[in-house]
């Protein structure tokens, strides 16, 4: 009932007035009254006026399952939510519950995690109380080389959640960082259990820097927060529900055609090195050439100086400014 009262008082325009939820819910005045003190006890800042009811004032910065949920507006993406306030990896406890059998769009986030894992065998930094640790379970129909695809479609949308909600200027560097002012606020680590010809699921595991107001000195200069850029606390819960809502979206429309055309012009206006001069690291063959932007396959077309058009496929290659990170 207290998920359902939350997400009421945050629906309602205005006052809900007591009768209202007495009601809705078949109990007494005093249990609805518990509900909100217990509400106010969690820090959730609560208006009652006589005559008119409750509306809600503020949120903490929470993060619960409870939390969660009630913030939830998609169809069934993170619509079955797994919570922990500290675990070893959501990447690796998503994947046990992939193989006991956890449906589809399954969301699992933690405060804090003690063995993050983040691309090529490093480990991800993840203190508690400040930054969103989450990944997601898919079981779309597909062929294993498409899966890349998923991860830069999770990265546009998690971009345009933080560009709409928060309203800072975050950009994509290719195929998946997210950066504000050249450092990295995002990160993105995709694993997956494949037969041959099938998928049996996708995990995409995601790391945001968002209340973070230190980093350790090796990340000093390369990495930052939303929370640092935009000078006020971001709201985690309120976050993941609005990456989960743009994420549905365009799952849909990338299961329709199984390629990026539905999000290619969007992806490419938010790409930092496109129409940049790039150092692509190919193992055994480095070479800078001028970055076009991403084809329908989530590629990054790049122009050589000779003038030949190579199309570079993220998971053999990755690409730097040629001054540096971005
Ligand atoms: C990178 O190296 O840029 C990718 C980092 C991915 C970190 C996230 S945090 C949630 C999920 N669980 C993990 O263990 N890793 C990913």
């Amino acid at each position: 009932m207290k998920t359902e009262i939350l997400r009421l008082l945050r629906e309602t325009d205005g006052y809900i007035s007591g009768q209202e939820l007495c009601d809705k819910f078949q109990v007494s005045r005093t249990a609805v009254w518990k509900v909100m003190n217990q509400l106010k006890e969690e820090g959730y800042e609560i208006e009652a006026v006589r005559n008119k009811g409750y509306t809600i004032v503020s949120s903490p910065d929470v993060m619960s399952k409870k939390e969660i949920e009630s913030l939830m507006q998609t169809e069934f993406m993170g619509r079955n939510v797994v919570y922990y306030d500290e675990t070893d990896s959501t990447n690796t406890r998503i994947k046990r519950l992939a193989e006991e059998g956890a449906p589809d769009g399954t969301l699992v986030v933690a405060d804090k995690q003690v063995a993050g894992k983040g691309r090529r065998g490093r480990a991800w930094e993840s203190p508690s109380g400040e930054a969103v640790f989450m990944s997601i379970l898919l079981k779309p129909e597909m062929l294993p080389i498409k899966a890349p695809m998923l991860t830069l479609l999770f990265a546009y949308s998690t971009a345009c959640a933080i560009r709409e909600k928060e309203e800072l200027n975050v950009r994509i560097k290719w195929p998946n960082d997210i950066v504000l002012h050249k450092k990295k606020v995002c990160g993105i680590l995709t694993e997956m259990s494949t037969e041959i010809d099938y998928i049996n699921y996708v995990v995409i595991g995601i790391g945001i820097n968002v209340n973070n107001q230190t980093f350790p000195e090796d990340l000093k200069d390369k990495a930052t927060s939303l929370g640092l850029e935009k000078k006020e606390r971001v709201m985690r819960s309120e976050l993941i529900a609005a990456i989960m809502m743009q994420f549905e979206e365009h799952y849909a429309l990338f299961l329709k055609t199984q390629d990026l055309s539905g999000i290619q012009q969007g992806y490419n206006s938010l790409l930092v090195n496109a129409d940049e001069r790039v150092k692509v690291l190919e193992p055994g063959n480095e070479y800078e050439a001028h970055a076009e932007g991403i084809n329908e396959l989530g590629e990054l077309v790049v122009r050589k100086d000779d003038g030949t058009i190579e199309n570079v496929f993220a998971g053999e290659v990755s690409v730097r400014g040629i001054y540096g990170y971005v």
